[in-house]
């Protein structure tokens, strides 16, 4: 078992959800990534649970093996959840390096990563609800970073975007607006704490994205 030491040091603890990237390979064993929220039960145990339309629940439910891994970068968040969209391209293979102890990829510039084995999965109401044993935990060593509010911002509105999108869908239009709205706010704060940083540059694409799905943020530039 890994140790709870390890797993507390790594911002994990029993019932905090915790947002990562989940990487797996698909039947036809190619690396797939994508951000999901995850959480621990006891110390042994993860929980990840992805809608049943995505691809990480087919992979999860087919290959019962997953990477869980770490990482503050609001590119590599934004790139894992909107691959395929003109902004941002589909995923190249290299940002990919094979696990030790489960058959899955990791992410090449992760700050660590579970490697995760599911031992059950199921589904409630269009959401899987996996979990997964953490059979090893890898960490680098970094440099402490000083605390910015973009990064949390940029973060939070890829959280929203993905959902304005999914509400879009479905014809709740007004659901979606209102994340809409308070992704303008986080692009305007991102600006203002860190212009020219990789989190505004992932603002602006994600920014792109939703203009074209016909959500247009300048619209709510007098709001701010
Ligand atoms: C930080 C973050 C957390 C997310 N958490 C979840 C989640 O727990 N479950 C889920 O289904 N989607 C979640 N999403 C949305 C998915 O990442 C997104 O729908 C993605 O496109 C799914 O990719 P896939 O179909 O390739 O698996 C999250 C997105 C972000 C940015």
């Amino acid at each position: 078992m890994v140790s709870p030491e390890t797993l507390r040091k790594l911002g994990l603890q029993p019932g905090r959800i915790v947002e990562v990237i989940v990487a797996s390979y698909t039947a036809e064993g190619k690396p797939h990534a994508a951000p999901m929220g995850v959480l621990l039960e006891g110390w042994d145990t993860i929980v990840i649970r992805p809608y049943v339309e995505t691809w990480t629940y087919r992979n999860l439910e087919s290959q019962r093996q997953c990477t869980v891994n770490l990482t503050g970068s609001p590119k590599l968040f934004l790139s894992t959840a909107f691959k395929g969209e003109p902004e941002v391209g589909e995923l190249p293979e290299d940002i990919f390096l094979p696990a030790l102890k489960v058959k899955a990829p990791r992410l090449r510039n992760a700050y660590g990563w579970l490697e995760v084995e599911i031992s059950s999965g199921e589904a409630f109401e269009g959401r899987g609800l996996f979990k997964g044993r953490i059979l090893r935990v890898k960490a680098l060593p970094r440099l402490p970073e000083a605390y910015c509010r973009a990064g949390f911002a940029a973060v939070e509105s890829i959280i929203h975007a993905t959902r304005v999108l999914a509400y879009s869908k479905a014809g709740r239009r007004g659901e979606a607006d209102r994340l809409a709205r308070l992704i303008a706010g986080y692009r305007s704060l991102v600006s203002r704490v860190a212009p020219g940083s990789e989190a505004e540059e992932t603002m602006e694409k994600l920014a792109s994205i939703l203009s074209r799905y016909g959500f247009k943020l300048e619209a709510c530039r007098e709001l701010f």
